[in-house]
């Protein structure tokens, strides 16, 4: 973003522009792109994060009574969301779901996150390539999130949908039938509530939902039904975005899909310089003075996260990347997203390693709050398909064995993941099942055949 210079009458005859405060029309607010006015104000209690009840108090004022008891549940369910709740609560609430994103309980799910980034690319990569965006960034996404909460892909992708249909209630005041938009919301959240409750007691006991299930979270119900809910908007678009960003700079690169170090160098150039969430919106609470300028109660104060993370005039807080967030309400997930970007770029340098962009321009979308590639051709050499009789034929041959039906050594299972790769078959490290060369041949059939 250029640093604008535009002014309002009441700030005309202040520099607040060159300091990196501009003031937003109409007295609105005001946008933050400096690294050192950034970490100051993310860091003032006098500024809070946007709290549902104001907004949704004015706009209950817009609604006949009947509709007054779904404003109140709509508010309730909102006002639990950790990102949306003051100080006191969100404290206590980011600390019940701490354990999800430890260091441990990431390095738990990698094994999980690898077979899924497997999966995923080597069906991308048997078509020979495709729309990175909706083939692989966005389901790899998808997958993941919904295996850390404990829902199938469906429901993922349904209570997404769902809860963006709910967050437009905040902008209800705005539309023309305020009535309809709150009635459309609390059907959602009724939704939303019907898939959870089916969701949890499947949910396997690594995932949020199951622990929530087996009685591991310190928190009334409705709280975690919230958080479980904001944790899928919270994981798709920017987990999508982050690859895709991360995509075009990788393959776009000679050489650097096949280095790990260069892959995370790009990975953090990309974060830095396309965050896939643009803005970080506070609300002010209390006045504060800035280079003499009043930033009144109520304003809002929105700090531009690909200007704040520049680092060329401004050596504040080292290296540090706002594309997270800063200080309190710093992003949970940011370092299982880093994980999650990581395996999926090892998983194509082994299965598709000469992905490369197809030649046109990535065409990026047009979002107020997202910046990622909207489309991203791909292509690579699609990898030999696995042929029963083949690789019947090759482990039999390799492992100098003819009884296809003999439980096979740990040697000889190492054999018969070499043996496999050579076939364009890529075996997940948890995988436990295959233990007979028939049961293997017919496990790489199932999975990539
Ligand atoms: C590249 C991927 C991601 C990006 C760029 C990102 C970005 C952000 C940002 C900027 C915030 C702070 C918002 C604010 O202060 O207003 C945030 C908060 C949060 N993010 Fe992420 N996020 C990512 C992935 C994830 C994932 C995968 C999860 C979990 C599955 C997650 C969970 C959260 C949670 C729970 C918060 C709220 C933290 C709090 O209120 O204390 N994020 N994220």
């Amino acid at each position: 973003m250029s640093r604008t210079r535009s002014r309002d009458p009441q700030t005309a005859a202040a520099p607040a522009a060159d300091a990196g405060l501009s003031p937003l029309p109409g007295g609105l607010g005001w946008t933050v792109t400096s690294r050192a006015l950034a970490t100051r104000l993310l860091g003032d209690q006098r500024l809070g994060v946007l709290e549902p009840q104001p907004v949704m108090s004015h706009l209950a004022t817009k609604l006949p009574a009947e509709l007054h008891p779904a404003v109140r549940e709509i508010t309730a369910f909102a006002e639990r969301v950790m990102l949306q709740t003051g100080h006191d609560r969100h404290m206590v609430l980011r600390r019940a779901f701490g354990g999800f994103f430890s260091a441990d309980a990431v390095t738990a799910r990698t094994p999980g996150l690898r077979a899924d980034a497997e999966h995923i690319v080597q069906r991308f990569a048997e078509a020979g390539g495709g729309e990175f965006m909706t083939a692989v960034a966005f389901p790899y996404a998808v997958r993941t999130g919904a295996r850390l909460i404990g829902v199938t892909d469906e429901e993922y992708r349904r209570l997404h949908k769902l809860s963006q249909q709910l967050a437009l209630v905040a902008y209800a005041a705005r539309l023309e039938d305020p009535a309809e938009a709150v009635r459309a919301g609390r059907a959602a959240l009724v939704r939303i509530r019907e898939t959870v409750t089916a969701a949890r007691t499947a949910a396997p006991g690594t995932s949020v939902l199951g622990a929530w299930n087996a009685g591991a979270i310190d928190l009334p119900d409705e709280d975690v039904e919230a958080n479980a809910v904001m944790l899928v908007q919270a994981s798709l678009e920017t987990v999508g975005g982050m690859l895709g960003n991360t995509a075009v700079r990788i393959l776009g690169t000679p050489g650097a899909l096949a280095d790990a170090e260069q892959r995370e160098r790009l990975l953090d150039d990309a974060l830095r310089a396309e965050p896939p969430l643009k803005t970080l919106e506070r609300v002010v609470r209390e006045p504060i003075r800035l280079d003499g300028h009043e930033l009144r109660p109520g304003q809002i104060v929105s700090v531009r996260i690909a200007d704040a993370n520049r680092m060329d005039d401004d050596p504040v807080a080292g290296r540090a990347l706002f594309s997270f967030g800063w200080g309190a309400y710093r992003c949970l997930g940011a370092r299982l997203a880093r994980h999650q970007a990581r395996e999926l770029f090892a998983a194509l340098h082994r299965i598709a390693p000469d992905a490369a962009p197809a030649g046109e321009d990535s065409e990026r979308i047009r979002h107020i709050r997202f910046d990622m590639p909207r489309r991203l051709r791909v292509t690579c050499t699609a990898p030999p398909s696995a042929d029963a009789a083949a690789l019947t034929r090759a482990l039999t041959e390799a492992l100098e064995e003819d009884d296809l039906d003999r439980p096979l050594t740990s040697l000889e299972r190492e054999v018969t993941y070499v043996v496999l790769k050579e076939h364009g078959v890529t075996v997940p490290e948890d995988l436990r099942g295959p233990t007979t060369i028939r049961e293997w041949v017919t496990w790489a059939i199932s999975a990539h055949g």
